[in-house]
């Protein structure tokens, strides 16, 4: 069973999040595996490749990564950062375990290398501690919505299985970036907040296209189309600054309408639709986030005039 994400917002700090990591390293149950493949031919058509994208992408040393956040800890005194960031990158490479793990079974081979990963990967390498930490992000509020539309569109209980863990600790995640992108922020004047605001809303647009065109079949499958798929990025998105927000506020002990005060015009540039997908909300417990994108990817709210075909 995953742990829940700490809630205590005022406590989150780097041993908190070592605490956690440590706490939440339970493999996925034996029983969801099967010693025989578990998709179809034409289930296997339209994901097999889309899986060992992701595959591929959840795996890696960090090695660039983690040179920033020595750095960063020798300069900011936060010594256990390094420490969590490591537990982090260790429980993507569980994933990347299991999606692999997932594609033995299936008799699916595992990639080497995709070009995708690889330029997401030397971008990472140009960038300091900040922009990393931004490029994850715009990563982990995509493969939130991967996972939800891969584990509504599948019909093996193996992968709904790996599905439904890994989008447990992608909330994990998500808080954790982005209250560390707080403490990097929580100096700026309201002008380069901005600044950086608009260029992380770039990167996560075009990594959300990038997303799109590679992995249509998968998100088509789950009835989704483009719009919807938006909207459900978008609505992480404002949760994750919204985190972002509160953890500047928190250090720099204003409010939080004083810092979100100076991003209104940035807010209204992503202010979607009334009708909104749910959002995940990281404060509430993984679980009730799990059982609430089950059932709103999988049966109500879809774009009319898509059905799923898996
Ligand atoms: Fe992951
Ligand atoms: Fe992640």
């Amino acid at each position: 069973m995953p742990c829940s994400v700490p809630t205590r917002f005022s406590e989150h700090t780097s041993p908190d999040w070592v605490a956690y990591f440590n706490a939440n390293c339970e493999p996925i149950t034996e029983t969801a595996w099967s010693l025989e493949p578990t998709l179809t031919l034409a289930e296997r058509d339209r994901i097999a490749r889309s899986v060992q994208i992701f595959q591929r992408g959840e795996s890696g040393t960090g090695s660039h990564l983690m040179k920033c956040a020595l750095t960063y800890a020798e300069q900011s005194g936060d010594e256990v950062y390094p420490q969590a960031l490591q537990l982090f990158i260790d429980e993507e490479n569980r994933h990347a375990d299991a999606l692999g793990r997932f594609l033995d079974q299936e008799e699916i081979s595992r990639l080497e290398r995709e070009w995708s990963d690889s330029g997401f990967r030397r971008l990472r390498k140009l960038a300091g501690l900040e922009q990393c930490v931004v490029t994850l992000l715009a990563a982990e509020t995509i493969a939130m919505a991967y996972y939800a539309a891969l584990m509504s569109a599948t019909g093996s209980p193996t992968l709904a299985a790996i599905c439904r863990r890994l989008l447990a600790d992608e909330v994990g995640h998500l808080r954790f970036q982005a209250e560390q992108l707080g403490r990097l922020r929580q100096r700026r004047n309201p002008i380069t907040l901005a600044a950086a605001r608009w260029r992380d809303r770039l990167i996560l647009r075009g990594a959300m296209l990038l997303v799109w065109r590679t992995h249509r079949p998968v998100f088509r499958a789950a009835g989704w189309d483009f719009n919807w798929f938006e909207r459900n990025i978008f609505a992480q998105a404002r949760v994750v600054r919204s985190h972002e927000q509160r953890q500047i506020a928190k250090l720099n002990e204003v409010s939080v309408d004083q810092v979100s005060a100076n991003q209104v015009s940035l807010n209204q540039a992503t202010t979607l639709n009334e009708k909104m997908p749910p959002t995940v909300d990281c404060s509430t417990s993984r679980r009730h986030f799990v059982a609430e994108s089950i059932s709103s990817h999988s049966s109500r709210s879809r774009p009319s005039g898509i059905r799923p075909t898996a």
